[in-house]
Order: C-alpha cells, then sequence, then structure tokens
C-alpha cells in the first residue's frame, strides 16, 4: 500500500500549531513581503503566503513594486531591517534580471531571514548551528518524516542544486544521517543513479519527467514541481499516476510540498518574531 502524503492536511496542522503559539506572544508577529515585477505566478505565491500569514495571526505587509531601483530597493530593507516591530523579511524571488539579487539577499538581517537564503544562515545549516532554515525543503522533510521518523543510513538522491531547494535538501538530509547524492542537469545515468536511492527528492521544473521505472520499489517520493500543463491542470516533475504503485510514499501535485512551503515560512517567522519577543 502506498502512503499518500498530504502536504494540505499537514500544513494545516501546521498552522493550527502555529495559532496556539502565536496566542501566547505579548504581539503578533509581523512579515513583511517584497514583491518587485509582474511575474503572475510570484504574484499568486505572495498572496497565498499573505493570506496564510493572516489567518494564523501574522500580520503581513506587503511592499509591491512594478519596478525598483537596486538602491531603492536596499534602503527599504534597511529600513525593515531597522524595525523592531517587523519579525521576517521576504523578497520574492525570481527577481527581475536588473536586480542583484545576491547582494539584495544578503542585505536582509539574517535574524529576519525567514527564507534561509542569507549566506550566515546557508552556512549554519552547514556546520549544525540552528538558523531558519529554506521553507520548501523544510516543508520536505516534514513530509518524509510522515512516512519514516529514522532516516539512518538510507540513500536519499536529490534532483536539483538551487540554493532555494537542492542545496539545503541535501544538508538537511545529512543531518538526518543519509547518504546524499546531489544530481543535476548535468548528472549522468540519472535514471539509474535514481533507482538506487530510498529517498528521491525532486526539484527539475520539468512535468513528469520521472517514470516508474527510475524508482526502487518501496521509495519515499518528494514532487517539488509545480508545472502547468496546457490544459491549465497542474502536475509535478514526477508522473505520479505510474509511479504511485511503486512508491511507499508520494506526494501529490497540487496539495503535496507547495502548502508546506508556505507553512514553513510562517514558521520561521513565529520562531523570528519568538526568539526577538524572548530578549
Ligand atoms: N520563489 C520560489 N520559491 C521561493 C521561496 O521559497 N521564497 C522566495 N522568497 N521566493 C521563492
Amino acid at each position: 500500500m502506498t502512503l499518500l502524503l498530504n502536504g494540505f492536511e499537514l500544513a494545516q496542522r501546521c498552522r493550527a500549531e502555529l495559532a496556539e503559539r502565536i496566542k501566547t506572544l505579548s504581539r503578533a508577529p509581523k512579515l513583511a513581503v517584497i514583491l518587485i515585477g509582474d511575474n503572475p505566478a510570484s504574484a499568486i505565491y505572495v498572496r497565498n503566503k499573505e493570506n496564510a500569514a493572516t489567518e494564523v495571526g501574522i500580520t503581513s505587509e506587503a511592499y509591491r513594486f512594478e519596478s525598483i531601483y537596486q538602491k531603492d530597493l536596499l534602503s527599504l530593507i534597511e529600513k525593515l531591517n531597522a524595525d523592531d516591530g517587523v519579525d521576517g523579511i521576504l523578497v520574492q524571488l525570481p527577481l527581475p534580471e536588473k536586480l542583484n539579487e545576491k547582494e539584495i539577499l544578503q542585505a536582509i538581517d539574517p535574524a529576519k531571514d525567514v527564507d534561509g537564503f542569507h549566506p550566515l544562515n546557508l552556512g549554519k545549516l552547514m556546520i549544525g548551528e540552528p538558523a531558519p532554515v529554506a521553507c520548501t525543503p523544510k516543508g520536505c522533510l516534514k513530509l518524509i518524516h510522515l512516512a519514516k521518523p529514522d532516516l539512518t543510513g538510507l540513500h536519499a538522491v536529490v534532483i536539483g542544486r538551487s540554493v532555494i531547494v537542492g542545496k539545503p535538501m541535501a544538508q538537511l538530509l545529512l543531518r538526518e544521517n543519509c547518504t546524499v547524492t546531489t544530481a543535476h542537469s548535468k548528472t549522468k545515468n540519472l535514471p539509474e543513479l535514481c533507482r538506487s536511492a530510498d529517498i528521491v527528492v525532486v526539484a527539475i521544473g520539468k512535468p513528469k519527467t520521472v517514470k516508474a521505472d527510475w524508482l526502487k520499489d518501496g521509495a519515499i517520493v518528494i514532487d517539488v514541481g509545480i508545472n502547468r500543463l496546457e490544459n491549465g491542470k497542474l502536475c509535478g516533475d514526477v508522473d505520479f499516476d505510474v509511479c504511485f504503485d511503486k512508491c511507499a510514499a508520494i506526494t501529490p501535485v497540487p496539495k503535496g510540498v507547495g502548502p508546506m512551503t508556505i507553512a514553513m515560512l510562517l514558521e520561521n517567522t513565529v520562531e523570528a518574531a519568538e526568539k526577538k519577543l524572548k530578549n
């Protein structure tokens, strides 16, 4: 029997728990969300993040710009860094090409970096220090734990090497005592490599790429992809229907990783507020 890893339900449980934690704080946590440009997917993600924040009791403050100069965006981030009432700052990616993404992400106060993209926080993840962890990999790990609490000694293959998903995911799985292989677009014999994996995390960005013959019997499969097909339907990077029976556990798309990414953003915001309000 295959376990369907329902991210929608798990995210609901996470959000209910966060709402209770927020009630014990002396004030509501506050999240500043910055969106630049006209990417329609980003606009939807930001709206979903704002709505989810409001629902659990986080105050969200959105800054939307059609375009902005690098120096003005840096000034806004400095202002938000200095504002004691702001607990988390999120700059939605991708940024328009004119902007220097690395400089922007490094300008965010690491204590308010609810995305976990600041080099200091990525470094802390690598050396095993507590720090905000990127939301999508953090959510993926919670989903994997639904299937198996102890991952010690398992072979995990992470397909994708982005700073948003692949690299932090590999670090999190290492921390769980997995043997981790990071694969990417230049990896040779990818289907064969995948077949040796007990856990496969797929973040390729190409619809229905992973097929049943890529998988070991009983693999745990986490699909980070969100692709829109010509018929308007969403699908993942894994060919869900043909892979389902082969897996011990698999995430659907939609209602898999997506809702968990948002829940983990809320969790990182609450953690940042708790830390600040305790000091
Ligand atoms: N774009 C795609 N995923 C993310 C994310 O987790 N955070 C931000 N800020 N932008 C993204």
